[in-house]
């Protein structure tokens, strides 16, 4: 069975996460993962906070705090988030952690050495009353593109195109609000424009097909467009130090390191395990699977970025797949931290405790699988009462009571069966089928509307059949009717435990379904098999 590494995009430690987020990358990946475990794969799921970076450098700025306690506060919060919403990575880790320093450092030595690299002196923006190089968003401006003047020297947010502080129409620092002048630096550039030439642009063409049509298109225009070499260090005190004598008061690009901390946490996984070298049987083994689960803003570095330093580095395979979403709307407008327009997951779980399971089928019902989608409250009411509540709740509280009321809640036997029973018993294993099918395709919407028919199944069975009019006169019927029931019972709430994992997890309790069952009931039912409760 090959090895496989799931990875969630590392957020910014510099405020909470939000629907968005949680729909975009997090959500699916864990989805993706518990049905893998369930499955009995080799699977570790690497998350952990994103700690460097300019946003970081100006939010402590803006609140009178240092950066490290930007990130202190933000991580533990954003950590506990996840843990209650129930993402179940193995592990959740920083890259302001040691191990992370040292496994970037490690990753530009290797291609300086290889010299990788290209040097370039160049004039950039500079800020002389705060003494301070004016990288990615510390500067804003006018975007060349479509005239929005926000936008910051990175990307345009508006837009979305990405940009350099150079492109910039009438620029000004956010430190002191001024236009800057222009100084002259030294950094060391990713040579993508010969990358592209020479492997990249064919290995990222051959995916076609095979990565979802949102990300390739965006692979495929950045192609066109035709790759630019690309800084790798930055003029910055905040960030892993650039490991050469050179190169005092520089640090690597945030975007630089952070991909590398999908390694270095991978190692303090194993090292946690006391198995120091096993991160290695993922990584740098050709046999396994790297797949990253991403927002589309984060397309470029995953799909061209990282995979041209993996490959330059030349010890690590090169992702599988990159299964990003496209962005969740909130009530039509874009969700924004900067405008508080969005549902943070902190907030989320105080005031709904004990409710998780209903975001998480609403966000996954509502994914933003292959464009833009809107989340409104009224869809989560409704989501709620129409499907949850009416439908699977509906289900599995009649057959629950049912058994409670004529069998005191033992499973009663099966006998003769008709067609009614046959039917919905094949649906038993096709629809598994099919959950499975979407799943290992990323298409996790579809296969939760086919975990729902599931109960819609079971619903219409009871409904046609009536049992509580039959107990008087043919109570042998009413209990192969119970039985199939019970089936379908256990049979959703196995299955469901990836996308309702705390759902799940009540149901197999009220069943008194052991682990051991549930295991192979899981795995024969995923395997279109059948699982019986008898
Ligand atoms: N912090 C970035 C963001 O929120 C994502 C970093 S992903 C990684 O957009 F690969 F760099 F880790
Ligand atoms: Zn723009």
């Amino acid at each position: 069975m090959k090895p496989t590494i799931v990875t969630a995009a590392l957020p910014y430690a510099n405020g909470p996460v939000h629907i968005g987020h949680l729909a975009g990358a997090y959500l699916p990946s864990d989805i993706y993962v518990r049905f893998l475990r369930l499955r009995g794969e080799d699977v570790v799921f690497i998350c952990g906070s994103d700690e460097h970076g300019v946003p970081i450098t100006l939010r402590a700025r803006k609140e009178g705090i240092t950066p490290q306690q930007v990130v202190d506060k933000y991580h533990s919060m954003i950590k506990k988030s996840f843990e209650e919403i129930g993402v179940s990575f193995d592990i959740y880790h920083r890259t302001s952690e040691k191990i992370h320093a040292e496994t970037a450092s490690d990753f530009f030595t290797t291609l300086y050495n290889k010299k990788v690299f290209t040097q370039d002196e160049s004039e950039q923006y500079y800020d002389e009353e705060a003494g301070l190089f004016l990288a990615d968003r510390y500067i804003t401006g006018t975007c060349p593109n479509c005239g929005n003047t926000n936008a910051y020297g990175d990307q345009c947010e508006k837009c979305g195109k990405s940009l350099s502080p150079a492109d910039l129409i009438n620029p000004h620092s956010q430190l002191s609000g001024k236009a800057p002048i222009k100084k002259k630096t030294t950094h060391w550039y990713l040579p993508l424009d010969t990358m592209q030439t020479e492997w990249l642009d064919k290995w990222i063409r051959s995916h076609e097909g095979d990565w979802k049509n949102n990300v390739f298109g965006q692979c495929k225009s950045w192609l066109d467009q035709g790759l630019q070499p690309r800084a790798v260090t930055r003029d910055l005190d905040w960030g892993v130090p650039v490991p050469l004598p050179d190169a005092k008061g520089k640090v690597l690009y945030v975007w630089f390191d952070a991909p590398i901390g999908y390694i270095s946490a991978t190692k303090a996984l194993f090292e946690q395990r006391g198995d120091k070298d096993g991160w290695k049987k993922y990584w740098q083994n050709q046999d396994a699977r790297l797949l990253h689960f991403i927002g589309k803003d984060n397309i470029v570095f995953h799909c061209i970025i990282f995979p041209a330093m993996l490959k330059a580095h030349g010890d690590f395979i090169l992702p599988e797949n990159i299964p990003a979403n496209e962005f969740l709307n909130l009530e039509g407008d874009k969700i924004s931290t900067s405008r508080n327009w969005a549902v943070w997951l902190n907030e989320y779980l105080e005031e709904f405790p004990g409710k998780q399971d209903i975001l998480r089928y609403v966000l996954c019902a509502t994914a933003p699988e292959n464009k833009d989608n809107d989340f409104t409250w009224k869809d989560f009411q409704a989501r709620n009462n129409n499907e949850l509540v009416a439908i699977l709740g509906n289900f599995v509280n009649r057959t629950l009571v049912l058994t409670q009321k004529y069998y005191n809640g033992k499973v009663p036997p099966r006998h003769a069966l008709h067609d009614e029973d046959k039917a919905c018993i094949d649906e038993m294993r096709n629809i598994p089928e099919k959950i499975e099918q979407y799943i290992l395709g990323y298409r996790f919407r579809d296969a939760l509307f086919e975990l729902m028919n599931l109960a819609r199944v079971g619903n219409k069975y009871l409904a046609d059949s009536e049992p509580w009019k039959l107990q008087a006169k043919d109570p042998q019927r009413v209990e192969t009717i119970l039985n199939i029931s019970l089936e379908l019972t256990a049979q959703l709430a196995s299955i469901m435990s990836p996308f309702l994992p705390f759902t799940s997890a009540k149901l197999l309790s009220m069943l008194e379904y052991h682990s051991m069952q549930l295991e192979t009931s899981c795995r024969q039912s995923i395997a279109g098999g059948r699982a019986s409760v008898e």
